[in-house]
């Protein structure tokens, strides 16, 4: 199938049309062209690549060279999706010149189509600067994993009236400095129906209901390849790492044997050459 690239405005269109948008991670170039064939609309790479394809236990280690080394491979795989670069914690929060500085390196070196970045009102600004350079953004609130710690861990965000305020406020602030979507991470269900319904920018949930705009949910966990947790809002469509495992083992068992590789896996030459040369 071949699809033409999706747009911000194509996003905006499937909100009022009521038409669901997908997303999906992705942190290397298999995988990108796999969700690229599969149609779906966005790929996200994000930080969550330090923990499930980097090995590290939170998103707070990932540098800015692993995030472009990882959004290059998924750039080059992608030919149709939207792809959203993740800037990593302390590539935005010092200053807004460094925030558009580091932008632009996912755009400029990385070929992504635009950042996302993690806050609330207190981020309008920097996503405001990112925008006037023009860099799309897309942000993201909630449960935000950079500052989990700030949260006092990773607990569902605005279960009372002064979080729901809280989180509403940030949504219209972000959406007035000009974010083209926002991600909702870990929020009751009716409170992201809600926001979504009162923003005119397409919302994507994770952990937030059926209602949002558009769904996302971390590639490892929708194949069953991260193995130390998997979140209760995550749905795991199919095991991979047995399968793989399985693979390997009889790699391991064949080549152990002397059965791999078998007569059709190798290369012949004439054997009296070969013959004279020992
Ligand atoms: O890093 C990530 O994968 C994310 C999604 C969970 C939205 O930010």
């Amino acid at each position: 199938m071949n699809r033409k690239k999706v747009t911000i405005a194509e996003l905006q269109e499937k909100k009022q049309k009521k038409q669901k948008i997908t997303m999906l991670t992705a942190y290397d170039y298999p995988t990108a062209r796999i969700l690229d064939q599969a149609g779906i609309d966005t790929v996200l790479v994000g930080d969550s690549g330090g923990m499930v394809a980097l090995g590290y236990e939170s998103t707070v280690p990932v540098t800015m060279e692993e995030m472009l080394f990882m959004s290059k491979a998924v750039a080059r795989g992608i030919k149709s999706a939207f792809v959203i670069a993740d800037m990593p914690f302390m590539s935005y929060q010092a200053s807004d010149e460094k925030a558009v500085e580091n932008a632009a390196r996912f755009i400029k070196e990385a070929g992504c189509d635009a950042v996302k970045l993690e806050g609330g009102s207190e981020f309008a600004s920097t996503v405001r600067a990112i925008v006037r350079a023009g860099i799309p953004v897309c942000a993201h609130i909630g449960l935000t994993p950079q500052t989990a710690t700030m949260l006092s861990g990773f607990k569902v965000q605005g279960k009372d009236a002064e979080g729901a305020r809280r989180l509403i406020q940030a949504a219209k602030d972000l959406e007035e400095a000009g974010a083209f979507m926002i991600v909702f991470e870990c929020i009751p269900h009716s409170l992201a129906a809600k926001i979504t319904e009162a923003l005119k920018i397409p919302t994507i949930g994770i952990g937030a209901g059926k209602d949002c705009d558009g769904q996302v949910l971390v590639y490892h966990d929708t194949v069953g390849l991260f193995e130390r947790f998997i979140p209760k809002f995550a749905k795991q469509y199919i095991q991979l790492t047995p399968i793989i495992r399985d693979a390997v083992t009889q790699y391991k068992t064949e080549v152990e044997a002397g059965t791999f590789p078998g007569p059709e896996h190798v290369f012949t030459m004439n054997q009296e050459e070969l013959d004279k040369l020992y």
